[in-house]
């Protein structure tokens, strides 16, 4: 049985800690077709909830005061009276009150028709256990004459909800010839596939009502069911059409439509509708959702998506899930599929790799972070008008996909039972769009640095590892493509795959965005050097050309003296060397575009792989020319 608790884990957890979670009753109606209430009594505090499902026969639940057990209280609750055709399946209607202090309620069942009441057909919710008591409560019943309902036979005073599950068994919207009584909430939930729920007039089936009526948009999901609900109130007793609007398969007009108290006879009955409905011309859907009702997924209530489709499988507002967890089924399905099945695993695992591993998941857990944090503010957050749905999606994806390169990581290292690196503290710069940008492209500009780097020795000694790494490769470059794009109202340039030593990229990522570990990675040195800061820039006439770069940083001679060195790091294995002036200033390589990295180095014309062995400061990103 669904739950309807709400989803918790959205609350930060200090908030958490002073909230006694109201606890949640469920309530059988006449189960087995007996004329009882299962539990007969209950004890409730401030907040609880309480919902009664209804078996059998035609029952209702109705406050009384102690004295009048078979008569409506004014001013108490009524359920409306809920017909079920089944003694041991519950309706798809339920009655749900909320306890607003813990007085004795006293509540019956007021059909008339077999005297329901009469034959102790009563409830009660924290009655004393002395006194007036249940017993003396249904004895009273017992003895009164008639039962009543409230006058008007509507709903009042707690939610009475019918649940309608669409697509649950092709395409249809179960139940879909609805008969309910008005204020009730019809709460429709969405199943695999992408399904709508759109309101129209009896005579144009498949198009939406004009002036107002109700859409939830199109809810694609791959899960059953998705969490994904849209509710909306049936105001009077005026019949509601409504369909699906998915053109994709011509819902609408293969049946996929309902009704809410449609006429039993004459011309405007549902079996007329679905009729119209089969002949009627191509669906269409208005350009906005939700309207009218209300779209909540796990207990979250989204208030608008752009335009009229919501992925219900995209998480909202996650954390990080810590390294070593297996990737959430909602991720892995934004991934486009979680990590491999097969390792191909080698029976040993070379010291080198390791610490090659253990670096990637650090580096990954800083990514992670800066791309969770951006998603939840681009998807549900400050950021949310800031970019197209697609795009937002997109960066979506990329999360799940570094989820699973994560994760890729971390079932290596737990096969070969190497230990996987604590979660660090971060300081990272995602306070705006043009930071969380920059900081994702560096990030993954190091990823790819470094992926470049080792995959020539892990090739030697760990070969199973190269296509694994191979594919992250080639994903984590597209990512870096569509952040470039998002980036495009700056003047960036495209980025370049540069390899980078892993001992600096590890020096940069921890300067830049780490402020403590909980772990040291092997093979890492015991400090970082210095961050380079460039202090100024000559440009060739004209702009858009760097020519030369005066560089400073911390442990910094007052003159660096004539054996320092430049070192730039560029495409394609590319690495020159330039000597460092008294001043601090360097010439740019003619042949050098784009996003380099530059290291201050005490020795020209070493190998990229020695770089570390004679590093002074850096590394640092400079953009020695603009697009
Ligand atoms: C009983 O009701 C359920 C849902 O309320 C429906 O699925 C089922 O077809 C009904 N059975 C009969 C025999 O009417
Ligand atoms: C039902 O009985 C109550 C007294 O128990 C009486 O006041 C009321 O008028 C009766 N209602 C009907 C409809 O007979
Ligand atoms: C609790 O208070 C709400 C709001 O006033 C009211 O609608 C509801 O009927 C009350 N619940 C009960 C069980 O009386
Ligand atoms: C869902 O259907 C709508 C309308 O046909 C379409 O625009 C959207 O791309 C679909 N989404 C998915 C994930 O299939
Ligand atoms: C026709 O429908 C109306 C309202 O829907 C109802 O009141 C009436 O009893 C129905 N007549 C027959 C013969 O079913
Ligand atoms: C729709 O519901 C009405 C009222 O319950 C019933 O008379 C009618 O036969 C139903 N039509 C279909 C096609 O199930
Ligand atoms: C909502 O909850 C269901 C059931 O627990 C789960 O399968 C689904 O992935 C959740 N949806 C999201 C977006 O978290
Ligand atoms: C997600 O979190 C942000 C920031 O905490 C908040 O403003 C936003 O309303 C949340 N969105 C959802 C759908 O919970």
């Amino acid at each position: 049985m669904r739950s309807l608790a709400t989803s918790w884990s959205l609350l930060p957890v200090s908030l958490l800690a002073s909230i006694t979670q109201a606890a949640h009753f469920e309530v059988a109606v006449g189960k087995g077709g007996q004329l009882r209430f299962d539990p007969e009594t209950l004890d409730a505090t401030v907040g609880d909830t309480v919902t009664y499902r209804f078996f059998a026969k035609k029952h209702s639940v109705v406050q009384s005061s102690f004295t009048q057990p078979c008569q409506p209280l004014t001013g108490g609750f009524f359920s409306g009276f809920t017909p079920s055709n089944s003694s041991d399946t519950p309706a798809p209607t339920t009655w749900t009150i909320t306890i607003n202090d813990t007085k004795p309620i006293w509540a019956y069942c007021s059909q008339t028709v077999g005297n329901h009441c009469q034959s102790g057909m009563v409830h009660a919710i924290n009655a004393p256990k002395s006194g007036n008591t249940i017993d003396a409560y249904r004895e009273l019943a017992a003895q009164t004459p008639n039962s009543t309902s409230p006058a008007d036979l509507l709903p009042v005073g707690g939610v009475r909800k019918l649940h309608v599950d669409v697509g649950l068994d092709g395409l249809t919207f179960t139940p879909s010839n609805i008969t309910e009584l008005p204020r009730t909430v019809v709460e429709f939930s969405f199943n695999p596939k992408n399904h709508s729920v759109v309101q129209s007039n009896f005579a144009n089936p498949c198009q939406p009502l004009e002036g107002g009526g109700f859409s939830s948009g199109f809810i694609p999901t791959a899960v059953s069911p998705s969490g994904a609900l849209f509710d909306i109130v049936i105001p009077d007793t005026k019949p509601i059409w409504f369909y699906c609007a998915q053109t994709a398969g011509t819902h609408c007009q293969k049946g996929m439509v309902g009704s809410i108290n449609a006429p039993t006879n004459g011309t405007n009955t549902f079996e007329a509708f679905v009729a119209l409905a089969a002949k009627a011309p191509p669906s269409t859907i208005p350009p906005k959702a939700p309207l009218v009702g209300t779209v909540t997924v796990n207990g979250t209530i989204i208030n608008s998506f752009n335009g009229a489709v919501l992925n219900a499988d995209a998480p909202i507002n996650s954390t990080v899930p810590p390294p070593g967890t297996d990737v959430p089924p909602a991720w892995s399905g934004m991934a486009g599929g979680g990590q491999p099945s097969q390792y191909n695993w080698a029976p040993d695992i070379s010291p080198a790799a390791v610490s090659f591993l253990q670096l990637l998941q650090f580096l990954d857990d800083i990514l992670l972070e800066v791309l969770f944090q951006g998603y939840n503010k681009l998807h549900a957050g400050a950021w949310a008008a800031a970019y197209p749905k697609s795009i937002v999606d997109t960066i979506g994806s990329m999360s799940a996909q570094a989820l699973v390169h994560r994760a890729t990581v971390t079932d290596c290292l737990a096969h070969y039972k190497k230990p996987l690196q604590g979660t660090c503290s971060y300081v990272l710069q995602t306070d705006n769009v043009d930071a969380f940008l920059q900081a994702s492209l560096t990030l993954l500009l190091l990823e790819i640095g470094v992926l470049t780097d080792v995959s020539a020795g892990i090739a030697a000694a760990d070969p199973w590892l190269v296509p694994v790494l191979i594919t992250e490769v080639g994903a984590k470059s597209r990512m870096t493509a569509v952040v470039n794009m998002m980036q495009n109202h700056l003047a960036a340039a495209a980025p370049r795959e540069v390899m980078i030593p892993a001992p600096l990229a590890w020096s940069y990522a921890t300067r830049h965005f780490i402020q403590s570990c909980p772990d040291t990675i092997q093979g890492m040195p015991e400090r970082t050097w210095p961050a380079l800061t460039v202090t100024g820039k000559q440009e060739a006439p004209g702009g858009g050309r760097t020519t030369a770069l005066t560089l400073k940083w911390d442990t910094m001679a007052s003159s660096p003296g004539a054996d320092s060195f430049v070192a730039w790091i560029g495409p394609w294995g590319d690495l020159e060397f330039t000597p460092l002036g008294a001043d601090g200033t360097a010439t740019v390589p003619g042949s050098l575009y784009g996003h380099v990295w530059i290291v201050v180095v005490s020795k020209s014309g070493v190998k990229l792989q020695d770089l570390p062995s004679v590093t002074i400061a850096g590394p640092e990103m400079v953009w020695v020319s603009q697009p």
